[in-house]
């Protein structure tokens, strides 16, 4: 096989990776447009500077002797050796600080809504603290307001994690026994995706989320739909069966489900799990199938974390309560 033939499928793999939901090279958050300009402004200069560092090789190397002669000389190393990159480099550096400034973390008084975030292993805890200082939470999503800032705190509950949606902003770590702050400032609805970006044991790459952005009040009211507890009872058959039988199996001593006797607090917030984008901090579709594959089988899909495969139920029992959890909305 040829170079070519070899090199055209990586290329166009590698450019893959610049597109879509996980791409800090389409931002649609203020600080990850600060950190596109930036992106480029390198690539740009580096370019250059590896252009005319070839340019000169190969004079030296084929150029005549009064071409070597001239790129020997003093001049040549003193300006294009010690001046510019003293100037070039002062010059991206101050503009990165430029730019780190005006991404600092906005006031806590002028920020209408927090959101705290906590890094477990492999999920997101992910609790709204709204103006009046009510809490709601959920997890493995975040949804946002378009066009407000909002502070967004980062902990770990156990290992130092880190919190990355590359289309809104840059990473930031989270770790245990400390809080870290950033905000969040996305500028068009839409969704992205996130990723821990700390290695954090085996499932580390099963640790995402997804972060959908709406206008503002549309954002209003799906947070009032959030805050409140699960509807109830479940409408169909099915789905009262599958109640009763999270209630009757334990699942209720991990599991918060408002409104309902589940009040578990180790595992995450289901009170409208089947309303979000995905399952299992985003390794699974949300759909009926995907609760019932990680009700059986949660230790083969992300190893070693807290939930047992329940490989007890039958399969009409694990049909009863995937239709209990995808009817929470
Ligand atoms: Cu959490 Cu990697």
């Amino acid at each position: 096989m040829s170079i070519a033939r070899l090199i055209a499928p990586l290329t166009l793999l590698a450019l893959q990776g610049c597109a879509g939901i996980q791409s800090a090279l389409e931002p649609t958050g203020a600080e990850a447009e600060r950190i596109n300009v930036l992106t480029w402004l390198l690539i740009f200069f580096s370019a250059a500077v590896f252009l005319g560092v070839c340019a000169i090789t190969a004079a030296a190397l084929f150029g005549g002797d009064a071409l070597r002669e001239r790129i020997s000389g003093e001049r040549l190393v003193i300006g294009g050796g010690l001046l510019f990159p003293i100037l070039v480099l002062s010059l991206l550096l101050s503009y990165g600080f430029y730019l780190m400034g005006a991404g600092s973390p906005v006031a806590h008084s002028d920020s209408r809504l927090r959101i705290e975030v906590e890094g477990k292993r492999w999920w997101w805890r992910v609790t709204y603290v709204d103006e009046n200082g009510r809490r709601i939470e959920s997890a493995n999503e975040i949804r946002l307001p378009v066009g407000q800032p909002v502070e967004i705190e980062l902990t770990s509950a156990d290992v130092i994690h880190s919190f990355w949606v590359p289309k809104l902003a840059g990473k930031l770590d989270m770790i245990p026994g400390r809080t870290n702050r950033m905000t969040l400032h996305v500028t068009q609805a839409g969704i992205s995706r996130g990723q821990c970006a700390e290695y954090c044991g085996g499932p580390h790459a099963l640790m995402a989320f997804f972060v959908i952005a709406m206008p503002e009040r549309e954002f209003a009211a799906w947070l009032e739909r959030e805050a409140a507890d699960a509807a109830l009872p479940p409408t169909d058959a099915e789905a009262v069966n599958g109640q009763a039988l999270f209630q009757s199996s334990g699942c209720v001593a991990c599991h918060r489900i408002r409104g309902t006797v589940a009040q578990g607090t180790i595992g995450p917030d289901l009170t409208h799990v089947g309303s979000r984008h995905s399952i299992a901090a985003a390794t699974l579709e949300n759909d009926p199938a995907a609760f019932a594959r990680w009700i059986r089988d949660s230790q083969h899909v992300k190893p070693e974390n807290l939930m047992p495969s329940f490989e007890i139920f039958t399969a009409s029992e694990l049909r009863q309560l995937a239709a209990y959890m995808d009817q929470l909305r």
